[in-house]
């Protein structure tokens, strides 16, 4: 078959640095998780965000369009040949009320320069993994729990996550219970992960903020292990910026210390992408 390719009827204009939709999952009415192509040249350390968005509405007078973009942390493990995102519907958000409605073959726009301080690389060694998330701050988890440093580095990771009600657990519950029986990272994990959810306003096995139950003892009891201390445990938070702040105080109180790329210490910061 011979083609005239400047006579071919022009493409679909893509956007600038596009990349494909490849599924779309919604869980609640306010979450949704989605699948991109993953540029080639693309790399990143699990745990760090990318900006990712659409283009805007045009401008009423000139018609000109700009580029919106907001900040993801990127769900999906280094080694995965596709990039996933976790996200908040809102619905007058100027982002996500447009992108909650993708569909396998659309586009998006991904700014390839992945940054972030929930890595390896800004902890110190240590035994015992916290990684504790409200919303969809979970997102760089998903990511994490799937990178195999993870479990090289720590001998028990335990995760905990926050929401309102328990439908809003299930993508990082899924997630979790995928864990052991992965074909590519199952071997190294090998129990090591220990899921604990709770919820605020609806009725679960485990009732409360973390923050709660860290401050009252409830989650090293449940656990069965000692309290935080900076010999053994590391942490990493993501959340909302109330929720940052009050963990940061806690983490602070269990004697560990913030750390960063360039000064590896206890435990790192990211906020969730919120709105
Ligand atoms: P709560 O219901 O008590 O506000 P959101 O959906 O608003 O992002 O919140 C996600 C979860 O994080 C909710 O369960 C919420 O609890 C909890 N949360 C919000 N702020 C904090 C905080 N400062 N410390 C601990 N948990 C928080």
């Amino acid at each position: 078959v011979t083609q005239n390719t400047a006579q071919a009827v022009p493409a679909t204009p893509t956007l600038p640095d596009a990349q494909t939709v490849t599924s779309v999952k919604h869980w609640t009415d306010r979450l949704f998780s989605f699948r991109v192509s993953r540029p080639a040249s693309l790399r990143f350390r699990s745990g760090e965000f990318v900006m990712i968005g659409l283009m805007g509405d045009p401008h009423p007078e000139t018609g000109k369009q700009k580029p919106l973009l907001r900040a993801y942390s990127i769900a999906s493990p280094a080694w995965d040949d596709e990039l996933e995102f976790y996200s908040i519907k809102v619905q007058d958000g100027p982002l996500t009320s447009k992108l909650q409605h993708i569909q396998p073959g659309d586009q998006i726009i991904l700014r390839p320069k992945p940054v972030g301080t929930l890595v390896h690389d800004a902890l110190l060694p240590g035994k015992r993994l916290w990684l504790f998330a409200t919303g969809t701050g979970f997102a760089p988890f998903a990511s994490l729990l799937r990178e195999p440093e993870t479990y090289e580095k720590f001998d028990e990771i335990i995760m905990t996550h926050t929401c309102r009600d328990v439908a809003e657990l299930a993508y990082g519950a899924e997630l979790v219970a995928s864990l052991n029986d992965d074909p590519l990272i199952g071997e190294l994990v090998e129990n090591k992960v220990r899921y604990y959810p709770t919820t605020t306003r609806e009725q679960s096995p485990k009732m409360g903020r973390i923050t709660t139950l860290l401050e009252n003892g409830t989650v090293f009891e449940d656990l069965g292990i000692p309290p935080i201390n900076a010999e053994t445990d590391r942490g990493m938070v993501c959340g909302s910026l109330d929720f940052n702040k009050d963990i940061k105080v806690l983490m602070e109180s269990f004697g560990l210390e913030e750390g960063a790329n360039s000064d590896p210490k206890h435990y790192v910061v990211e906020k969730a992408f919120v709105g």
